[in-house]
């Protein structure tokens, strides 16, 4: 695997690498990551990813100093999986100048679920995205569900600007207790791992009760949250939205549905999403 640090270099390398596969990620790479890798590998042999810890997308508060950088272990796992040139610009490749220019998402996607506890971050995503893919020029993209906003705003985008870009949403990957991989499962402490599926396993039952006909979706969604908080989480939401739109589901309508929630356990926020 070839390691790529400028944009020069990968746009002198673009040419050679024809019918092209994208895994953009931030690093610390984990079996969700490498499952995108393995889709891609479904569509093409030629394979890109890059790594690239986006201050843009971390609120003044959260995270980016502290967001694990292991750049040696990751590209091993990606050469391994089969990854041909990782792209890992520093900050100063990325943003030469102050990030003065902004791709904005439509308001009333970004303004529902992790827009309402997250203010900027979907711009930041969308700006760095948007610039990985005028520079790396891929043909296919692939994101996680496990951040399905993200994926529904980056789908958005390409569609919005007419780029000649598949996008494509996998599964997302689970350890065998149902908690969803993230970067983030490094800072649970002992304690907060062994509790943290409990997330999923709200998920879970808003999901079976909904697929047996339960239509009072306030109440599912109130006993959810009652429940992670008294077992000593943040909720920030837990809603059951229309897949088309994540705008609230409408209970009397026959619509695609997926439930999603955020809460915080100890410092560390998590979130999930099963479609119903
Ligand atoms: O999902 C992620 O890891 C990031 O949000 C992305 C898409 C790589 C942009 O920084």
């Amino acid at each position: 695997m070839r390691i790529v640090h400028s944009v020069a270099e990968f746009r002198a390398l673009r040419p050679t690498l024809g019918h092209l596969a994208f895994v953009p990620t931030m690093g610390n790479v984990h079996a969700g990551h490498i499952s995108l890798v393995q889709a891609a590998r479904e569509h093409t042999d030629q394979i890109a990813a890059s790594i690239f810890v986006n201050r843009l997308q971390f609120g003044p508060s959260e995270d980016f100093e502290r967001y694990p950088r292991t750049l040696a272990e990751d590209a091993a796992q990606l050469a391994e999986a089969g990854v041909g040139v990782l792209f890992a610009p520093d900050e100063n490749e990325m943003y030469p100048s102050p990030q003065s220019y902004h791709i904005e998402p439509a308001t009333e996607q970004v303004s529902v679920l992790e827009g309402e506890f997250r203010a900027g971050h979907f711009r930041g995503v969308a700006t760095v995205v948007m610039k990985l893919f005028q520079i790396v020029q891929p043909d296919i993209a692939l994101f996680g569900k496990k951040d399905y906003q993200q994926l529904m705003v980056l789908r958005n985008m390409v569609s919005q600007f007419a780029m000649p870009i598949e996008v494509v949403g996998c599964e997302t990957v689970r350890a065998q207790d149902g908690l969803a991989l993230s970067s983030r499962n490094g800072y649970l402490s002992t304690d907060e791992r062994r509790r943290a599926p409990q997330l999923n396993a709200e998920l879970r039952r808003i999901r079976d009760a909904v697929r047996d006909g339960h239509r009072d979706f306030g109440g599912l969604q109130e006993s959810a949250a009652e429940r992670l908080d008294s077992a000593g989480w943040r909720t920030e939401y837990v809603r059951i939205c229309r897949r088309a739109d994540l705008q609230p589901s409408d209970a009397a309508a026959k619509e695609a549905r997926v439930v999603l929630a955020a809460a915080r356990l100890g410092t560390t926020r998590l979130i999930d999403n099963l479609e119903i």
